[in-house]
């Protein structure tokens, strides 16, 4: 068991092991003893693992109510969100009562977000089960939802009072679910760690409990710095965003048949290549980072256009100025953030296409 502490707005603990769930009542107990809880999780994981946490607390004597909504990411938008608020209107609940994120990125992307709004604010508490949201969506208070013109357009900072990932949950994962985490574990490893790169890059790390748990520890706490240092993202922040500019653009195009974690992986090859070719990075990382994608079941290239993918990447809230932010590897463990105009932005996504 591993526990990082994040400090930023707010102090909280990430605890990170094997087999949490059945004790999550008695870990909120203390601190949250008397009062009730909505959970909050989508219809697969609610067959999997709302029956374990609801029955540990209910056995620590709280009062649990329940909001399930369909799987995927087609349900982050307004009209579900807007379910959840009045879902908690209805059962009355109160500013001193307490959300529980129970699933991927997008329960937590969403209970994060409605932990915001009810009530001008409540406490939340985010319990991870895909790897993608226990290494990054879980962590650091980013919430929000989708809207018509693009990936999370509406959301608000809003940091969870304690994160508990029980590895224990991916075991049920499908592969190509595990993979999509594994594109944000390579995205820690070529943005700040040299050594964890070369930890994962061959792949397997789904076998191995030990190594896991050391890799969500040492993702966790690259972005717990992170965070700390500039929880706002005026700054280093935007390094976590390597492979999310055209990332979101490829989910976008797709119309979100391809997953937050791959198109993150073709994202980053794309900025990875067209930083090189020009003279955006000294080194050409792209081929060792496709290479780490490839052994980790992720795709690295997509059939949408330079033309379609700058169109959708121009309305993409990274945009100021006239300029849109890009990340780039000067070399694997550290990454740049430079700017690229938006009549530039055709010719940089072609060249990272090629
Ligand atoms: N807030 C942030 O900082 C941040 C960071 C990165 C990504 N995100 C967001 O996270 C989302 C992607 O998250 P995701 O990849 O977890 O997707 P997801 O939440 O859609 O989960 C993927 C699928 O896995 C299923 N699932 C979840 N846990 C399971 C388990 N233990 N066993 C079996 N199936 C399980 C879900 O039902 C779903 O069908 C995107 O919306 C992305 O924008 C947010």
């Amino acid at each position: 068991m591993k526990t990082v502490t994040v400090d930023a707005s707010k102090k909280y603990d990430i605890t990170i092991g094997y087999d949490i769930l059945a004790s999550v009542g008695e870990r909120l107990s203390g601190k949250f003893g008397g009062c009730k809880i909505t959970l909050v999780t989508d219809s697969r994981v609610d067959t999997l693992y709302s029956k374990t946490v609801i029955d540990s607390l209910s056995d620590n004597g709280f009062s649990v109510e329940k909001f399930v909504f369909p799987e995927g990411e087609k349900s982050k938008n307004k009209d579900v969100l807007f379910e959840l608020l009045e879902f908690l209107a209805e059962k009355r609940m109160t500013r001193n009562d307490l959300l529980i994120a129970l699933g991927g990125g997008v329960v937590g992307d969403m209970t994060g977000f409605a932990a915001a709004c009810y009530l001008r604010g409540i406490r939340f508490v985010q319990i991870p089960t895909t790897l993608l949201a226990c290494v990054d969506s879980s962590v650091g208070g980013k919430t929000g939802i989708n809207l018509e013109h693009g990936k999370n357009l509406a959301g608000a900072f809003w940091q969870p009072e304690a994160v508990f990932c029980d590895l224990k949950t991916l075991d049920t994962l499908d592969e190509k679910i595990f993979s999509d985490g594994m594109a944000e574990v390579i995205k820690y490893g070529v943005i700040a760690d040299r050594e964890l790169f070369d930890t994962v890059k061959n792949g397997g790390l789904r076998n191995n409990a030990e190594l896991l748990e050391n890799v969500v520890a040492r993702c966790v706490s690259i972005k717990r710095d992170i965070v700390n240092e500039d929880e706002r993202e005026n700054g280093v922040r935007k390094l976590l965003n390597f492979g999310h500019t055209v990332g979101h653009a490829v989910e976008k195009c797709s119309d979100f048949k391809v997953s937050h974690g791959s198109a993150v992986a073709v994202g980053m090859v794309i900025a990875a290549r067209a930083a090189y070719k020009n003279g955006l990075s000294e080194t050409d990382c792209s081929d060792e980072i496709i290479k780490a994608l490839i052994g980790n079941g992720l795709p690295v290239s997509c059939d949408f256009s330079a033309e379609k993918l700058s169109a959708v990447a121009l309305s993409d809230k990274k945009m100021s100025m006239g300029n849109v932010s890009f990340i780039v590897p000067e070399k694997i463990g550290k990454c740049k953030i430079v700017k690229i105009g938006s009549l530039e932005l055709i010719s940089f996504i072609g060249d990272g296409l090629e």
